[in-house]
Protein backbone atom coordinates (compact mmCIF):
# COMPACT_ATOMS: atom_id res chain seq x y z
CA UNK A 1 0.00 0.00 0.00
CA UNK A 2 2.65 2.61 0.91
CA UNK A 3 4.84 1.68 -2.61
CA UNK A 4 1.66 1.87 -4.27
CA UNK A 5 0.79 5.47 -2.63
CA UNK A 6 4.31 6.82 -2.91
CA UNK A 7 4.12 5.95 -6.50
CA UNK A 8 0.82 7.62 -7.06
CA UNK A 9 1.63 11.00 -5.21
CA UNK A 10 5.11 10.64 -7.09
CA UNK A 11 3.98 10.84 -10.74
CA UNK A 12 1.23 13.25 -9.38
CA UNK A 13 3.34 15.55 -8.01
CA UNK A 14 6.94 15.30 -9.87
CA UNK A 15 7.61 18.91 -10.24
CA UNK A 16 7.41 19.21 -6.26
CA UNK A 17 8.89 17.83 -3.58
CA UNK A 18 7.17 14.46 -2.98
CA UNK A 19 5.07 14.22 0.18
CA UNK A 20 5.05 10.73 1.04
CA UNK A 21 2.64 9.27 3.83
CA UNK A 22 4.61 6.51 5.42
CA UNK A 23 2.94 4.83 8.22
CA UNK A 24 1.30 7.80 9.41
CA UNK A 25 4.18 10.40 9.07
CA UNK A 26 4.53 12.67 6.42
CA UNK A 27 8.73 12.92 4.62
CA UNK A 28 10.51 14.44 1.93
CA UNK A 29 11.16 12.68 -1.03
CA UNK A 30 13.59 14.61 -3.35
CA UNK A 31 15.18 13.38 -5.60
CA UNK A 32 18.59 15.54 -5.28
CA UNK A 33 22.43 15.92 -6.76
CA UNK A 34 25.32 16.40 -4.63
CA UNK A 35 28.79 17.83 -5.80
CA UNK A 36 31.09 17.36 -3.34
CA UNK A 37 29.16 14.11 -1.83
CA UNK A 38 32.20 12.61 -0.84
CA UNK A 39 33.65 15.16 1.18
CA UNK A 40 33.67 15.73 4.58
CA UNK A 41 30.69 18.14 4.98
CA UNK A 42 28.75 16.79 1.94
CA UNK A 43 29.39 13.04 3.04
CA UNK A 44 27.69 13.88 6.46
CA UNK A 45 24.45 15.51 4.22
CA UNK A 46 24.46 12.83 1.96
CA UNK A 47 23.68 10.40 5.14
CA UNK A 48 21.10 12.49 6.37
CA UNK A 49 19.32 13.13 2.85
CA UNK A 50 19.48 9.15 2.27
CA UNK A 51 18.09 8.06 5.96
CA UNK A 52 15.35 10.40 5.20
CA UNK A 53 14.44 8.90 1.53
CA UNK A 54 15.79 11.02 -0.51
CA UNK A 55 17.01 10.01 -3.93
CA UNK A 56 20.60 10.99 -3.76
CA UNK A 57 23.24 11.15 -6.88
CA UNK A 58 26.56 12.24 -6.21
CA UNK A 59 29.24 13.90 -8.60
CA UNK A 60 32.74 14.41 -6.74
CA UNK A 61 36.07 14.13 -8.83
CA UNK A 62 37.11 12.51 -6.10
CA UNK A 63 40.43 14.65 -5.75
CA UNK A 64 40.12 15.62 -2.01
CA UNK A 65 36.94 13.25 -0.87
CA UNK A 66 36.83 9.51 -0.60
CA UNK A 67 34.12 7.43 -1.96
CA UNK A 68 34.48 4.92 1.07
CA UNK A 69 32.21 7.93 3.38
CA UNK A 70 29.40 7.18 0.69
CA UNK A 71 29.03 3.49 0.36
CA UNK A 72 26.18 2.71 -2.43
CA UNK A 73 25.28 5.57 -3.12
CA UNK A 74 25.34 6.23 -7.30
CA UNK A 75 28.62 8.31 -7.54
CA UNK A 76 29.53 10.00 -10.67
CA UNK A 77 33.65 10.90 -11.14
CA UNK A 78 33.11 14.17 -12.85
CA UNK A 79 35.23 17.39 -12.47
CA UNK A 80 33.04 20.45 -12.70
CA UNK A 81 36.04 21.87 -14.35
CA UNK A 82 36.36 19.30 -17.31
CA UNK A 83 35.87 20.93 -20.48
CA UNK A 84 32.15 19.31 -21.25
CA UNK A 85 31.57 19.32 -17.85
CA UNK A 86 27.91 20.93 -18.28
CA UNK A 87 26.29 19.36 -20.71
CA UNK A 88 27.70 15.94 -19.08
CA UNK A 89 26.16 17.17 -15.56
CA UNK A 90 22.99 18.07 -17.73
CA UNK A 91 22.60 14.81 -18.47
CA UNK A 92 22.66 13.54 -15.57
CA UNK A 93 20.08 15.94 -14.22
CA UNK A 94 17.84 15.45 -16.72
CA UNK A 95 18.39 11.41 -16.91
CA UNK A 96 17.60 11.42 -13.19
CA UNK A 97 14.55 13.26 -13.01
CA UNK A 98 16.96 15.75 -10.50
CA UNK A 99 14.64 18.61 -9.11
CA UNK A 100 17.23 20.36 -6.49
CA UNK A 101 21.30 20.38 -6.02
CA UNK A 102 23.48 20.91 -3.05
CA UNK A 103 26.92 22.32 -4.15
CA UNK A 104 30.07 21.64 -2.18
CA UNK A 105 32.37 20.87 -4.46
CA UNK A 106 35.23 23.58 -4.06
CA UNK A 107 38.41 23.90 -2.64
CA UNK A 108 38.56 25.39 0.90
CA UNK A 109 42.27 26.11 2.58
CA UNK A 110 42.66 30.00 3.01
CA UNK A 111 46.46 29.66 2.88
CA UNK A 112 46.22 27.80 -0.09
CA UNK A 113 44.26 29.70 -2.05
CA UNK A 114 46.50 32.86 -1.35
CA UNK A 115 49.79 31.29 -2.68
CA UNK A 116 47.57 29.76 -5.59
CA UNK A 117 44.59 32.80 -6.34
CA UNK A 118 44.25 31.86 -10.28
CA UNK A 119 43.80 28.22 -9.18
CA UNK A 120 41.20 28.35 -6.50
CA UNK A 121 38.90 31.35 -9.11
CA UNK A 122 39.09 28.23 -11.63
CA UNK A 123 38.45 25.20 -9.21
CA UNK A 124 35.70 27.46 -7.23
CA UNK A 125 33.96 30.10 -9.44
CA UNK A 126 34.84 27.87 -12.59
CA UNK A 127 33.16 25.15 -10.73
CA UNK A 128 30.03 26.90 -10.08
CA UNK A 129 29.57 28.51 -13.37
CA UNK A 130 29.78 25.29 -14.68
CA UNK A 131 26.94 23.70 -12.34
CA UNK A 132 24.85 26.76 -12.79
CA UNK A 133 24.99 26.49 -16.92
CA UNK A 134 24.04 22.93 -16.29
CA UNK A 135 21.10 23.72 -13.77
CA UNK A 136 19.94 26.16 -16.49
CA UNK A 137 20.08 23.64 -19.40
CA UNK A 138 18.26 20.80 -17.59
CA UNK A 139 15.34 23.10 -16.16
CA UNK A 140 16.30 22.77 -12.53
CA UNK A 141 15.53 25.81 -9.96
CA UNK A 142 16.48 24.73 -6.51
CA UNK A 143 19.85 25.22 -5.41
CA UNK A 144 21.73 24.94 -1.61
CA UNK A 145 25.56 26.41 -1.98
CA UNK A 146 28.17 25.79 0.41
CA UNK A 147 29.38 29.07 1.58
CA UNK A 148 31.57 31.06 4.29
CA UNK A 149 32.57 33.10 7.28
CA UNK A 150 34.92 33.73 5.33
CA UNK A 151 33.30 35.92 3.22
CA UNK A 152 32.84 38.71 6.20
CA UNK A 153 37.14 39.22 5.84
CA UNK A 154 38.02 40.86 9.35
CA UNK A 155 35.98 40.57 11.68
CA UNK A 156 36.29 42.71 15.23
CA UNK A 157 33.97 42.28 18.47
CA UNK A 158 29.83 41.75 18.39
CA UNK A 159 28.38 38.32 16.81
CA UNK A 160 28.70 38.94 12.55
CA UNK A 161 25.12 39.49 11.21
CA UNK A 162 24.11 38.57 7.25
CA UNK A 163 23.75 42.32 6.83
CA UNK A 164 27.77 43.25 8.03
CA UNK A 165 29.67 44.18 5.01
CA UNK A 166 31.50 41.49 3.68
CA UNK A 167 35.12 42.16 2.98
CA UNK A 168 36.97 39.38 1.90
CA UNK A 169 40.72 39.11 2.83
CA UNK A 170 41.50 36.38 1.29
CA UNK A 171 40.99 34.93 -2.59
CA UNK A 172 39.44 31.84 -0.97
CA UNK A 173 36.55 34.23 0.77
CA UNK A 174 36.39 36.26 -2.06
CA UNK A 175 35.63 33.29 -4.22
CA UNK A 176 32.56 32.31 -1.95
CA UNK A 177 31.17 36.10 -1.89
CA UNK A 178 31.53 36.13 -5.74
CA UNK A 179 29.86 32.67 -5.74
CA UNK A 180 26.66 34.21 -3.79
CA UNK A 181 26.82 37.25 -6.22
CA UNK A 182 26.24 34.75 -9.29
CA UNK A 183 23.64 32.60 -7.93
CA UNK A 184 21.96 35.90 -7.26
CA UNK A 185 21.89 36.72 -10.64
CA UNK A 186 20.98 33.75 -11.67
CA UNK A 187 18.10 33.82 -9.33
CA UNK A 188 17.10 37.46 -11.47
CA UNK A 189 18.15 35.44 -14.84
CA UNK A 190 16.24 32.37 -14.82
CA UNK A 191 13.98 31.89 -11.43
CA UNK A 192 16.53 30.23 -9.73
CA UNK A 193 15.96 29.38 -6.00
CA UNK A 194 18.66 29.61 -3.67
CA UNK A 195 19.81 28.85 0.06
CA UNK A 196 23.56 30.00 0.62
CA UNK A 197 24.68 28.90 3.81
CA UNK A 198 27.76 30.71 5.43
CA UNK A 199 29.58 28.06 7.55
CA UNK A 200 31.75 29.49 10.92
CA UNK A 201 34.30 26.71 11.77
CA UNK A 202 32.77 22.99 11.56
CA UNK A 203 34.39 20.29 13.57
CA UNK A 204 33.65 17.00 14.87
CA UNK A 205 32.23 13.71 12.83
CA UNK A 206 29.30 11.56 13.01
CA UNK A 207 31.32 7.96 12.71
CA UNK A 208 35.11 7.05 11.90
CA UNK A 209 34.14 7.16 7.99
CA UNK A 210 32.82 10.60 7.86
CA UNK A 211 36.36 12.04 9.75
CA UNK A 212 37.48 14.96 8.50
CA UNK A 213 41.01 13.62 6.57
CA UNK A 214 42.82 16.23 5.53
CA UNK A 215 41.82 19.34 7.79
CA UNK A 216 44.42 21.83 8.24
CA UNK A 217 42.32 23.75 10.66
CA UNK A 218 42.40 24.17 14.41
CA UNK A 219 41.24 21.04 15.98
CA UNK A 220 43.07 18.18 13.67
CA UNK A 221 45.88 20.15 13.97
CA UNK A 222 46.41 19.54 17.75
CA UNK A 223 45.47 16.47 17.43
CA UNK A 224 48.02 15.51 14.64
CA UNK A 225 50.65 17.41 17.05
CA UNK A 226 49.31 15.50 20.59
CA UNK A 227 50.00 12.44 18.28
CA UNK A 228 53.54 12.46 17.74
CA UNK A 229 53.87 13.91 21.05
CA UNK A 230 54.24 17.77 20.47
CA UNK A 231 52.75 20.25 22.01
CA UNK A 232 49.88 22.05 20.61
CA UNK A 233 50.48 25.76 18.98
CA UNK A 234 48.63 28.51 19.62
CA UNK A 235 49.20 31.52 16.87
CA UNK A 236 49.63 34.40 19.21
CA UNK A 237 48.11 35.37 22.33
CA UNK A 238 48.41 38.58 22.26
CA UNK A 239 45.04 39.25 20.44
CA UNK A 240 42.09 42.12 22.48
CA UNK A 241 40.49 39.02 23.51
CA UNK A 242 39.96 37.95 26.86
CA UNK A 243 42.43 34.86 27.23
CA UNK A 244 44.78 36.65 24.06
CA UNK A 245 44.13 34.15 21.58
CA UNK A 246 41.35 33.91 18.55
CA UNK A 247 37.89 33.23 19.41
CA UNK A 248 36.01 31.52 16.69
CA UNK A 249 32.39 29.94 16.56
CA UNK A 250 32.58 25.56 16.52
CA UNK A 251 30.34 24.23 14.65
CA UNK A 252 29.56 20.66 14.93
CA UNK A 253 29.52 18.86 11.33
CA UNK A 254 26.06 17.17 11.85
CA UNK A 255 24.43 20.12 12.97
CA UNK A 256 25.80 21.92 9.87
CA UNK A 257 24.19 19.11 7.87
CA UNK A 258 21.09 19.03 9.49
CA UNK A 259 21.30 23.07 8.47
CA UNK A 260 21.29 22.06 5.06
CA UNK A 261 18.12 19.41 5.19
CA UNK A 262 16.19 22.82 6.62
CA UNK A 263 17.05 24.65 4.07
CA UNK A 264 16.58 22.60 1.09
CA UNK A 265 13.12 21.87 2.90
CA UNK A 266 12.35 25.06 2.81
CA UNK A 267 13.37 26.20 -0.80
CA UNK A 268 9.55 26.46 -2.00
CA UNK A 269 9.03 29.46 0.12
CA UNK A 270 12.41 31.08 -1.13
CA UNK A 271 12.47 34.01 -4.15
CA UNK A 272 16.23 34.32 -5.24
CA UNK A 273 19.28 33.41 -3.18
CA UNK A 274 18.92 33.91 0.49
CA UNK A 275 22.04 34.16 2.89
CA UNK A 276 22.17 32.75 6.50
CA UNK A 277 25.26 32.18 8.86
CA UNK A 278 25.55 28.65 10.31
CA UNK A 279 26.62 28.97 13.87
CA UNK A 280 26.09 28.58 17.29
CA UNK A 281 26.73 32.57 18.47
CA UNK A 282 29.19 31.45 21.37
CA UNK A 283 32.98 32.09 20.70
CA UNK A 284 35.44 29.83 21.85
CA UNK A 285 39.35 30.64 22.26
CA UNK A 286 42.38 28.81 20.60
CA UNK A 287 43.43 28.00 24.52
CA UNK A 288 39.97 27.00 26.03
CA UNK A 289 39.60 24.94 22.34
CA UNK A 290 42.82 23.01 23.82
CA UNK A 291 41.49 22.69 27.07
CA UNK A 292 38.87 20.86 25.64
CA UNK A 293 41.07 18.43 23.96
CA UNK A 294 42.91 17.89 27.65
CA UNK A 295 39.88 17.33 29.03
CA UNK A 296 38.49 15.11 26.50
CA UNK A 297 41.64 13.03 26.23
CA UNK A 298 42.59 12.97 29.56
CA UNK A 299 46.36 14.47 28.29
CA UNK A 300 48.29 16.77 30.29
CA UNK A 301 48.96 19.55 27.34
CA UNK A 302 51.40 22.94 27.30
CA UNK A 303 50.41 24.88 24.27
CA UNK A 304 53.49 26.47 22.73
CA UNK A 305 53.11 30.30 21.77
CA UNK A 306 54.15 30.66 18.25
CA UNK A 307 53.67 34.31 16.57
CA UNK A 308 50.48 34.79 15.36
CA UNK A 309 49.63 33.42 11.60
CA UNK A 310 48.63 36.89 9.29
CA UNK A 311 45.64 37.71 8.45
CA UNK A 312 43.78 35.88 11.58
CA UNK A 313 41.39 38.15 13.09
CA UNK A 314 40.47 38.04 16.19
CA UNK A 315 37.23 37.05 16.83
CA UNK A 316 34.79 35.36 14.55
CA UNK A 317 31.39 34.57 15.85
CA UNK A 318 28.15 34.41 13.69
CA UNK A 319 24.68 35.60 15.14
CA UNK A 320 22.51 32.70 14.11
CA UNK A 321 19.24 34.62 14.78
CA UNK A 322 17.91 34.86 11.30
CA UNK A 323 18.23 31.15 9.67
CA UNK A 324 16.36 30.49 13.75
CA UNK A 325 13.97 32.55 12.44
CA UNK A 326 13.59 32.24 9.19
CA UNK A 327 13.82 28.43 8.62
CA UNK A 328 13.68 27.37 12.35
CA UNK A 329 17.21 25.76 12.51
CA UNK A 330 19.53 26.04 15.53
CA UNK A 331 23.28 24.20 16.92
CA UNK A 332 22.37 21.73 19.74
CA UNK A 333 25.72 20.23 20.16
CA UNK A 334 28.62 21.53 22.16
CA UNK A 335 32.27 21.84 21.37
CA UNK A 336 32.66 19.17 23.99
CA UNK A 337 30.62 17.18 21.44
CA UNK A 338 32.73 18.28 18.48
CA UNK A 339 35.97 17.43 20.19
CA UNK A 340 34.74 14.32 21.50
CA UNK A 341 33.35 13.14 18.10
CA UNK A 342 36.40 14.27 16.72
CA UNK A 343 38.56 12.89 18.84
CA UNK A 344 36.92 9.44 19.03
CA UNK A 345 36.69 9.39 14.85
CA UNK A 346 40.35 9.83 14.10
CA UNK A 347 40.95 7.68 16.72
CA UNK A 348 39.25 4.43 15.92
CA UNK A 349 40.65 4.72 12.33
C1 LIG B 1 41.21 28.91 13.85
C2 LIG B 1 42.09 29.66 14.85
C3 LIG B 1 44.33 30.11 14.11
C4 LIG B 1 45.82 25.98 14.22
C5 LIG B 1 38.59 28.59 8.69
C6 LIG B 1 38.65 28.67 7.18
C7 LIG B 1 37.45 28.08 6.60
C8 LIG B 1 36.19 28.73 7.13
C9 LIG B 1 36.40 29.34 8.51
C10 LIG B 1 34.48 27.38 6.15
C11 LIG B 1 42.95 30.74 14.17
C12 LIG B 1 44.32 29.21 15.32
C13 LIG B 1 45.02 27.11 14.25
C14 LIG B 1 46.83 25.79 15.20
C15 LIG B 1 46.21 27.88 16.19
N1 LIG B 1 35.17 27.76 7.24
N2 LIG B 1 45.21 28.04 15.23
N3 LIG B 1 46.98 26.75 16.15
O1 LIG B 1 41.29 30.41 10.19
O2 LIG B 1 39.14 30.52 11.59
O3 LIG B 1 39.11 29.80 9.20
O4 LIG B 1 37.28 28.46 9.16
O5 LIG B 1 34.59 27.84 5.06
O6 LIG B 1 37.50 26.69 6.90
O7 LIG B 1 38.67 29.97 6.74
O8 LIG B 1 40.15 28.33 11.00
O9 LIG B 1 40.94 26.34 12.22
O10 LIG B 1 42.50 27.46 10.57
O11 LIG B 1 42.02 28.56 12.75
O12 LIG B 1 46.37 28.73 17.07
O13 LIG B 1 47.59 24.78 15.23
O14 LIG B 1 43.00 28.73 15.42
O15 LIG B 1 45.35 31.08 14.21
O16 LIG B 1 43.00 31.86 15.03
P1 LIG B 1 39.97 29.85 10.54
P2 LIG B 1 41.44 27.59 11.60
Amino acid sequence: MCVLLCQASYAARRDDPVYVRVLGAYAFMVRILVTGGAGYIGGHVVRLLRERGDHVVVIDDLSSGAARRIDGVDLRAISLTAPDAATQVASVMKREALEAVMHFAARKDVAESVARPTWYYRENLGGLVTLLEAMELAGLDRLIFSSSAAVYGRTEGAAITESDPALPVNPYGATKLEGERLITACSRAFGLRAVSLRYFNVGGAASTDLADRGASNLIPMVFDRVRSGRPPQIFGDDYPTPDGTCVRDFVHVVDLAEAHIAALDHLDAVEGNRVFNVGTGTGTSVREVIQTVAAVTGMKLRPEISARRVGDPAWVVASPALIDEVIGWRSSRSIVDIVESAWRAQHAS
